[in-house]
């Protein structure tokens, strides 16, 4: 490992804009796109590293949401909100933008709680707002179809290696069960979405496609 504290840091910077664009592309966005828009939410950040990256470019509209950051990021200049997605302390119709990446959604149990969610961070959007958000499918979706005597359970409780082609199969054939049925999901509410393929294809038995849900 290099000990001189420059290559470090140049290092890490290459690190966090790499997965920054990586986790942009799974919602159909870049860098550059990003840089456009008004206030932009990043839901679930975690480690941050969408505003980090954006931050690089010397722009700074990314607010940082998790129910849960480490010390670290609390105590950092980096513009953070401690904040469950079902109850957000951001006014009314200021957003332009919120990006719900592999979070808030992905983990929801219930109906009522990905409704919650959903009419949150849309009494937040502006009226040409939107959300963005990855995997396209609500996590109480997810549920419904992971019975535990499903093929579908079987082949998802195998390590990645040990999955054969027919175990695959049967978690892509799932997985479009599941966005399929949520889009339904917002359409049987009169929610319109649209469902598009990220910008970087992902590994065959990943994740592809996002959601798109202007303000309703
Ligand atoms: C797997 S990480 C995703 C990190 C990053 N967004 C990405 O795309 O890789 C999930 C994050 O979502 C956060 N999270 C899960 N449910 C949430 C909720 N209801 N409200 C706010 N944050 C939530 C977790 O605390 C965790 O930091």
């Amino acid at each position: 490992m290099n000990q001189n504290p420059e290559f470090r840091n140049l290092n890490e910077t290459s690190q966090i804009a790499k997965t920054a664009k990586a986790r942009l592309a799974n919602l159909g966005l870049t860098l550059k796109e990003l840089e456009k828009f008004g206030l932009v939410l990043d839901i679930g950040a975690k480690d941050c590293y969408i505003q980090r990256a954006i931050n690089e470019q010397w722009v700074n509209n990314v607010v940082s949401v998790d129910k849960t950051f480490p010390e670290s990021i609390r105590k950092s200049s980096l513009n953070v909100l401690v904040n469950d997605a079902k109850r957000l302390e951001i006014a009314t119709e200021t957003v332009d933008l919120a990006l719900v990446g592999a979070s808030a959604y992905y983990y929801t149990k219930t109906e009522e709680e990905t409704l919650a969610i959903l009419q949150e961070i849309n009494r937040t959007l502006k009226s040409s707002g939107q959300q963005r958000v990855y995997p396209a499918r609500f996590g109480h979706i997810i549920k419904k179809l992971l019975t535990p005597e499903s093929d579908f359970a079987a082949a998802k409780s195998l390590a990645p290696e040990r999955r054969s082609k027919k175990d695959i199969e049967v978690i892509m054939f799932n997985d479009h069960i599941a966005n399929l049925k949520s889009l339904e999901f917002l359409t049987d509410r009169g929610i319109f979405a649209k469902m598009r393929e990220g910008y970087e294809p992902n590994a065959p038995d990943n994740f592809k496609h996002y959601l798109t849900i202007p303000k309703f």
